[in-house]
């Protein structure tokens, strides 16, 4: 198997800047430029995959607009290019965008594509090991965990949500006031249901086709497989692949890996 992996890294961390914003760090930058472990979330990402034999060629989709690639390179090429990535730009809107951009720097020499979000840096490596041995018999595999809460669908939020009770209200009710409450329709069985993951990895062929479609529209490369009535395996993925949405996430993570967070450790370890 000779893979090249494609890391999609175009998102502006939008959720995360605001959750630090909230918890009163104003000054708070892009999910994949924090610190875990003394190394940026990006670079860590990168080293998962630098020391296999089977991987070729590692492209990062960064930034789409140009001066935001700048400041994009002068942040991580040199570090990156050492480990041997190709930097690509991605898609400004969606994250498909990005993949579509770097599939098309693919070598011709790779027999397979994984495709790995760079927010999720914590993946095990026998992990890994499982996801690559699978993908050696099957065109699409992806990593999922079964899901342990209870599952709700609900009605759209409404736009306008006066208080079931108006006293609540005056008194400030924190409850009566919500102002996304919504009502709940259904509880969905989560027997079958399972939350993906990435890295998710595809045969050559299969995910050049499936991003050859109209509708690209999707929030995992899986889904344009299925979109192609091609069957995708799904093996046991891992919480510690899990993705870094909020500054909790980061810190959860780091917690799982067993890492301080910089102000944790001795100044000279900082940075
Ligand atoms: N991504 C990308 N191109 C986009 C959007 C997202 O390459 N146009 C990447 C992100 O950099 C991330 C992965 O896709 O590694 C998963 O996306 P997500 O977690 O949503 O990250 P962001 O889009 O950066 O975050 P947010 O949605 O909060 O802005
Ligand atoms: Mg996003």
């Amino acid at each position: 198997m000779n893979v090249a992996v494609i890391i999609p890294a175009a998102g502006s961390s939008e959720r995360y800047v605001a959750a630090a914003r909230a918890e009163g760090n104003e000054s708070a930058r892009s999910k994949l430029d924090e610190d875990l472990g003394g190394r940026p979330v990006l670079h860590r990402t990168v080293e998962l995959f630098t020391n296999r034999d089977d991987v070729q060629t590692i492209i990062v989709a960064g930034p789409a607009d140009d001066d935001e690639m700048d400041a994009f390179r002068a942040r991580h090429a040199d570090k990156l290019s050492i480990l041997g990535v190709t930097i690509v730009p991605g898609g400004q809107a969606h994250r498909y965008q990005s993949v579509g951009a770097a599939l098309t720097h693919v070598p011709d020499s790779c027999t397979h594509v994984a495709v790995h979000d760079a927010a999720r840096p914590g993946v095990p490596h026998p992990m890994l090991d499982r996801l690559f041995d699978a993908a050696a018999h099957q065109p699409a595999v992806i990593p999922a965990l079964p899901i342990a809460d209870t599952i709700k669908r609900t009605a759209p939020a409404p736009e306008l949500n006066p208080p079931a009770d108006p006293l609540a209200s005056i008194l400030g009710d924190a409850a009566a006031s919500t102002p996304d409450a919504r009502k709940v329709s259904e509880t969905v069985d989560r027997a079958d249901l399972v939350a993906a993951q990435t890295p998710q990895i595809f045969s050559r062929d299969l995910i050049t086709r499936a991003y050859q479609q109209s509708d690209l529209a999707s929030t995992d490369d899986a889904a344009l497989v299925e979109r192609l009535g091609e069957p995708v395996l799904v093996i046991e993925g891992d919480v510690r692949a899990m993705k870094i949405t909020t500054p909790a996430d980061l810190r959860a993570l780091r917690a799982m890996l067993n890492l301080k967070g910089p102000a944790e450790r001795a100044t000279h370890k900082r940075f």
